[in-house]
């Protein structure tokens, strides 16, 4: 099984519109097209699909990824609207307004499960009790040997104080949920704008670049990396799995060094 993770697309509704210097929509519809007649058994998007949390964003989003919207599974970041998200991609995800947006996939002996940590008005993220007992329920229905979980906000410290200030709160929860459930072998977030390779409880964690503005991974504060933006590859095997990060050749964009 082959899956895609896209993150971090920060659209804006005006087209041209830059997030310190980066267009975004340019920059994500230069990952589409790198990824172009590529196929995957799921494309997922772990959050900040918008910068804004406009409409129009969501629909650029959802044009950009029309290649592959029968296989497209979604959760929230911190730079999403649940509402308008459920409403643009309808067909994509279930449930009402602004309840939580996440999906679990039973594939091949394989278990997809995105999760939604998405705190409305705040950076950091949250895995609360419903989202425990969610997760529990959905784990127990499985009759999967292995489990892939996504999620927006990372789990666990990736070593960079600003980022880790922003980070999830009820990770120890997740733990729990997980390490006495067994089955998960990886985990894929966004959130932090760069690659990362991190563990929970012995699980291994993965981040993922953005698909536009790329964060260095050794600040104190916040600043920019002048890298390519890129995406993950992740191939789930009977007996594993493995997984890339795959950049752009070439740094198109340069981001103006300054802080959020
Ligand atoms: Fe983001």
């Amino acid at each position: 099984m082959r899956v895609l993770q896209l993150t971090d697309l920060h659209i804006f509704c005006e087209p041209g519109k830059t997030l310190h210097n980066i267009p975004t929509r340019e920059s994500m519809l230069d990952v589409v097209e790198h990824l172009r007649g590529q196929q995957f058994d799921h494309v997922i998007v772990t959050g900040d699909h918008t910068h804004d949390e406009m409409p129009a964003s969501y629909r650029a989003v959802r044009d950009a990824l029309a290649p592959w919207m029968s296989c497209l599974a979604q959760v929230p970041g911190n730079h999403d609207d649940r509402a308008i998200l459920r409403e643009v991609f309808a067909d994509r995800v279930s449930g009402t307004a602004h309840e939580p947006v996440r999906f679990s996939i039973d594939h091949d002996g394989w278990l997809l499960v995105g999760l939604d940590t998405h705190l409305p008005g705040e950076v950091s993220g949250v895995f609360d009790e419903e989202q425990g007992n969610w997760l529990e329920e959905v784990l127990s229905q499985s009759q999967c040997h292995s489990i892939a979980v996504f999620l927006h906000h990372p789990p666990c410290d990736v070593g960079s104080p600003w980022m880790d200030a922003i980070g999830l709160s009820g990770r120890d929860e997740l733990q729990s949920v997980l390490t006495e459930d067994g089955r998960a072998k990886l985990i894929c977030c966004g959130h932090v704008h760069h690659e990362f390779q991190l563990q929970l409880a012995g699980i291994p964690v993965y981040t993922t670049p953005s698909t536009g503005i790329q964060f260095h991974p050794d600040s104190d504060s916040p600043r920019f990396d002048e890298v390519a933006p890129g995406y993950r590859i992740i191939e789930l095997h009977d007996d594993g799995f493995q997984t890339e990060v795959v950049r752009l050749p070439e740094v198109k964009y340069v981001p103006v060094r300054d802080s959020l």
